[in-house]
């Protein structure tokens, strides 16, 4: 069933590639009215919708704490930008990938599907609803620091905690 869905929304987002440059703090994504702020988007990923607790800090699927469900390792998935916002506001049906949209599957539609037609492969719903903004951050700052990017490097982690946190020493 999950499969089914899968194929579904990768059919239906394959769209353009955009490139977020690597360190740029302000970047274009498609289908943002303005340019996006990377650093906002961290605060997104880290603090607000708390995405890191189930796929760590640098994506790569390391849960943060006791009772999480193990995320997908990012680092090694290719999406972009409009594949990467329709997921983060509608959640994977039919898995513990939350939905942070409050009006996902009702005024804003998701993967094509009503509320009654993802029934009980709805996702769960998110602890916070992002506002549109929050999610195009979200979406640069994952472009730029996580997605496809591989196996999690010192320099990377440095980037993320700041240039003289010892925990970086373990990679
Ligand atoms: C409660 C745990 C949880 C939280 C919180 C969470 N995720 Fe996920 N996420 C998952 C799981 C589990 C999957 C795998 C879904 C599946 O089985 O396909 C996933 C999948 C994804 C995918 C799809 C990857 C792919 O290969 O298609 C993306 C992108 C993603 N998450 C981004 C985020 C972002 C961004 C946030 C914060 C806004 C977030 N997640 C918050 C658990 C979580």
């Amino acid at each position: 069933m999950r499969n089914t869905w899968r194929l579904g929304i990768l059919a239906a987002l394959t769209t353009a590639a955009i490139v977020v440059a690597g360190g740029a703090r302000a970047a274009e994504i498609e289908g943002a009215a303005t340019l996006v702020d990377a650093e906002a988007g961290k605060r997104v990923w880290s603090q607000t919708a708390g995405c890191i607790r189930c796929h760590g800090w640098a994506g790569d699927g390391t849960v943060e704490g006791p009772g999480f469900p193990a995320g997908t390792n990012l680092r090694k998935v290719v999406l972009d930008a409009v594949a990467l916002k329709e997921i983060i506001r509608c959640g994977v049906p039919g898995s513990a990938m939350p939905s942070f949209n409050r009006n996902a599957y009702g005024s804003l539609p998701c993967f094509g599907m009503t509320a009654a037609q993802v029934g009980q492969q709805r996702p769960p719903t998110g602890e916070v609803s992002l506002a549109d903004t929050q999610v195009d951050n979200l979406v640069g700052y994952l472009l730029a620091k996580v997605m496809n990017r591989g196996p999690i490097t010192k320099e990377a982690c440095l980037d993320y905690y700041g240039p003289t946190n010892a925990f970086c020493e373990r990679y």
